[in-house]
């Protein structure tokens, strides 16, 4: 199946490693150009060298998301770049540690309001668009009740996430731009949450193993796939979705 991405200009943030880098890669893979953004500067050079290496046109700018100035700046500029904006993948998120006020803002800051930001930011560009559309990515955190303590803020966050890409999806028919969300379950990769938890609690990471039905943790690239398709022309009358990639770890029938 052809997913009409051959040219599509597209906007994913975070995307130096992890899941935000495996969409990215699979976008490249179809012929889509890519502007991402990561704060480090060093691990996001990295990505962008192999990413080139492969034949991906790709461009990127080291900056953090919770400056709303330097954010709507890097918007723009990577609209002007790539002569349009058709796709925004928001994907940033940073699971905070923390309990007090302070961690509530920054949760705030980080997982909800930078999404908003980002999707406001590229409306003028997705609106010039032939096929717009916007996918966020949460979390079944956001449905989940039994979270360890320091994930309360960010399942909050992205429960508000869903909700406001349902909003969206409704508020942005009129201009035939697509909104939805993609909810990973726990996934696996070097150097990310799960490898961390692998090492440091190796019985919470198999705990996590036994939680989908499938009994394993996902991939980045389980995720990209299903996001690229979601995010693409291919399929164009799917608006306000929320789809969970959880190998079936959400046990409730999915209405
Ligand atoms: N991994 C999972 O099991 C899992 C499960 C459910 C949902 N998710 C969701 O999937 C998305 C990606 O998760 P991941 O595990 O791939 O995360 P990750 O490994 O931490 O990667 C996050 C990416 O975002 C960048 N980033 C983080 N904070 C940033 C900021 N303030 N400004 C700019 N860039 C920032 C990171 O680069 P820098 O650190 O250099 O900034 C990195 O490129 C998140 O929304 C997460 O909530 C993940």
């Amino acid at each position: 199946m052809d997913l009409n991405l051959e040219g599509k200009k597209v906007v994913v943030t975070g995307g130096s490693r992890g899941l935000g880098r495996a969409i990215a890669e699979q976008f490249l893979a179809e012929g889509a150009e890519v502007s991402t953004c990561a704060r480090g500067e060093a691990g996001l050079a990295q990505a962008l060298d192999e990413m080139r290496a492969a034949g991906g046109k790709v461009h990127g700018a080291a900056l953090d998301v919770r400056d709303a100035a330097a954010f709507r700046t890097w918007i723009d500029q990577a609209g002007a770049e790539m002569n349009g904006i058709d796709i925004l993948v928001s994907n940033v998120s940073t699971r905070l540690q923390g309990a007090d006020e302070a961690w509530w803002r920054n949760s705030f800051e980080t997982d909800f309001l930078q999404h908003a930001r980002a999707a406001e930011q590229a409306l003028p560009f997705l609106k010039k668009s032939d096929a717009p559309s916007i996918v966020f990515i949460s979390s079944i955190a956001a449905v989940l009740t039994n979270l360890p303590p320091d994930e309360l803020a960010y399942g909050v966050m992205k429960a508000g996430l869903v909700n406001y890409a349902g909003q969206l999806s409704a508020r942005l028919s009129r201009d035939a731009i697509r909104v939805n969300v993609v909810s990973p379950g726990p996934i696996h990769f070097e150097g990310g949450t799960w490898d961390a938890i692998r090492q440091a609690n190796p019985k919470l990471f198999e705990a996590a193993a036994r939680l989908p039905q499938l009994g394993r943790h996902g991939t980045p690239k389980e995720v990209a796939k299903s996001a690229v398709f979601l995010a693409s022309p291919a399929s164009s009358y799917t608006t306000g979705v929320n789809l969970r990639i959880d190998g079936g770890a959400v046990k409730t029938a999915n209405f």
